[in-house]
């Protein structure tokens, strides 16, 4: 079904949808190719909306060059496939790349004419695919990092996030056309890592009692959101037993994605069109029961199943023993930006070290990456390996914990720089701020929350501050107190303006606050900065 044909146009929605209305972003891929033949000045206004359907977007200041978003399902990565993302980088963007909070690669500088090799390279050498990585469609679905390797994983999920990724990519125009972005997540992380509650669609670990035991199986969220509006997911109150996961999964992706496309009353306004809203203004049961209309049966109520209980901010790095016996090593990449010769190595490093056959890199939302699979015994060379391409293992909290979205380098949208600035604070607070747990420092270049201020420990937002003697300069307001799980808060702000060359200060001050007035839980583990900024007065 092509949701262009379908859906009543009315010449009063939204610029993005005239555009969408005359022809679908999918039909753009011919395009690209022909684009690349007669050069960027050829490429037409609507085409470039349209090209953000295969990842490729203008990037700042709009003068021929483009990002291109390479989807990751899962942040599952085969050597090979990291290695030739790594070559690409090398070939044609100024040798670097990010890895995003949604578990992709971002890539930088192309060039209209670069993108028949780079395509080649992605989708043939690799296997990958970049459809639906940006635009009004299915964008990558993000998953624990760990998922189906960690010993403390109580169900398995297999290729069930690849499976719906490629059900997305090959139903083609049947989701190709939604009021806008529509963000997945599908995971069964005990700790929820995989922050089920601000993603449009998402699955959580669950639990019930079933004849005196205590039975797993997925919940289902929907109507979560970040931007300048946040909006946390609502439970559906669903069990979706293990047995039934394999069918039921994609079955409820497929039609959640189909509610949110037929809602044409999202079409009018772009700031008010993401499932968030109709998730909020119709609430929880009636999207249950439109959900259930279209599945053509129910699912098995729960009214227990409310929260993702006990969700933790994590995305567990270290070195720790999977269920298979095998080791996974968390490497933190600060900011996530990893040169190509990074990239490559790592894929040398996980075919190296790790069990035969089984060499594999994820990617985790807080822009890190992990080696998968490894024997004990190579632990210690890996180690040394990857302190040697400047990626220690062992990096402090600070620099596992810290994100900050793409800012003004490249992004149109930003007020401020982020990356650069990101890695000044984190050596500021590495010297002298010594924390013992992570605490998520977010750094965004607006208010859209890319690096997802709303959720953070310590969140930065950028905005222009003038100064007493008038220059305009890069600055800050400040928010803390981020947190999921039962008990879920939007970080608060506490600080506004703050001049760039001044926000390490106020964040080590609050993380030396912290550590001198936490508590101890009955757990011996020290209370979160979360909880420890909910009680504390502003
Ligand atoms: C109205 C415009 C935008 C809004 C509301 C918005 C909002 C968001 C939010 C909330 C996330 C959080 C990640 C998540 O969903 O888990 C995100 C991810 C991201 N955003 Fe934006 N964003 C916007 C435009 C842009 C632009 C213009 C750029 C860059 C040029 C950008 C770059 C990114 C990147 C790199 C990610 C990481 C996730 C991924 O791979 O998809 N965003 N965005
Ligand atoms: S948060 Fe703002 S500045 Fe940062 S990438 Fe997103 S839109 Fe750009």
């Amino acid at each position: 079904m092509n949701a262009g044909e379908t859906m009543n146009f009315d010449p009063k929605m939204a610029p993005q949808e005239h555009v969408k209305q005359a022809r679908d972003g999918l039909a753009v891929w011919d395009d690209i190719f022909r684009y690349a033949q007669s050069g960027f000045a050829s490429i037409s206004k609507d085409d470039f909306l349209r090209m953000r359907w295969f990842g490729i977007y203008q990037q700042r200041p709009n003068e021929g060059h483009f990002m291109w978003r390479i989807k990751i399902p899962g942040g599952r990565l085969r050597p090979h496939q990291l290695r030739e993302i790594g070559r690409l980088a090398e070939r044609y963007a100024r040798g670097f790349g990010d890895i995003t909070t949604r578990q992709d690669i971002q890539l930088h500088w192309l060039r209209i004419e670069d993108f028949p090799d780079a395509i080649d390279a992605v989708y043939r050498r690799a296997g990958l695919y970049t459809q639906f990585a940006c635009g009004d469609c299915p964008r990558n679905i993000t998953s624990c990092p760990l998922d189906d390797l960690a010993a403390d994983q109580v169900l398995l999920l297999g290729d069930l996030v690849q499976r719906v990724s490629d059900m997305y990519r090959d139903g083609g125009t049947e989701f190709s056309n939604l009021p806008r972005k529509f963000k997945p997540s599908i995971a069964a992380c005990p700790l929820h890592c995989h922050l089920p509650q601000i993603n449009c669609v998402s699955t959580f670990l669950a639990a019930r009692q079933s004849g005196g035991n205590r039975e797993y199986g997925l919940g289902v969220m929907a109507g979560g959101g970040l931007s300048d509006k946040p909006h946390f997911a609502q439970s559906l109150r669903v069990f979706i037993p293990a047995a039934d996961i394999p069918r039921a999964v994609p079955a409820v992706f497929r039609a959640v994605a189909h509610i949110f496309r037929d809602a044409d009353q999202l079409r009018y306004k772009r700031g008010h069109a993401r499932l968030k809203f109709l998730v909020a203004e119709r609430g929880w049961q009636w999207f249950r029961d439109e959900l259930e209309k279209r599945l053509g049966q129910p699912l098995a109520h729960d009214d227990a199943i409310v929260w993702p209980e006990g969700a933790v901010a994590t995305d567990h790095m270290g070195i720790q023993r999977q269920r298979n016996g095998l080791y996974c090593v968390g490497v933190p990449v600060p900011c996530g930006r990893c040169t190509a010769a990074q990239m490559i190595a790592l894929a040398d490093l996980a075919e190296r070290f790790a069990a035969a056959g089984d060499a594999e890199i994820r990617l985790s939302f807080r822009q890190n990456a992990f080696i998968a699979n490894v024997p004990q015994e190579n632990l210690p060379a890996l180690c040394d390996a990857l302190a040697a391409i400047g990626l220690p293992h062992d990096a402090s909290p600070w620099r596992q914990a810290l994100i900050a979205c793409t800012g003004r380098q490249f992004c149109n949208l930003a007020v401020v720089e982020t990356k650069d600035r990101a890695r000044a604070i984190l050596d500021y607070l590495e010297k002298n701020a010594p924390i013992d747990v992570p605490l998520m420092v977010s750094v965004t270049g607006c208010p859209n929350s890319c690096a997802q201020h709303h959720i953070a420990d310590i969140g930065l937002t950028g905005i222009p501050v003038v100064l007493p003697d008038k220059r305009k300069v890069d600055g800050f307001n400040v928010l803390v107190g981020g947190r999921l799980g039962a008990e879920p808060r939007f970080a608060r702000e506490i600080a506004r303006k703050v001049p760039g060359d001044r926000v390490h200060h106020t964040i080590a001050a609050l993380a030396r606050f912290y550590m001198a007035n936490r508590r101890t839980g009955p757990d011996g583990r020290p209370e979160l900065f979360a909880d420890f900024v909910a009680r504390t007065p502003d």
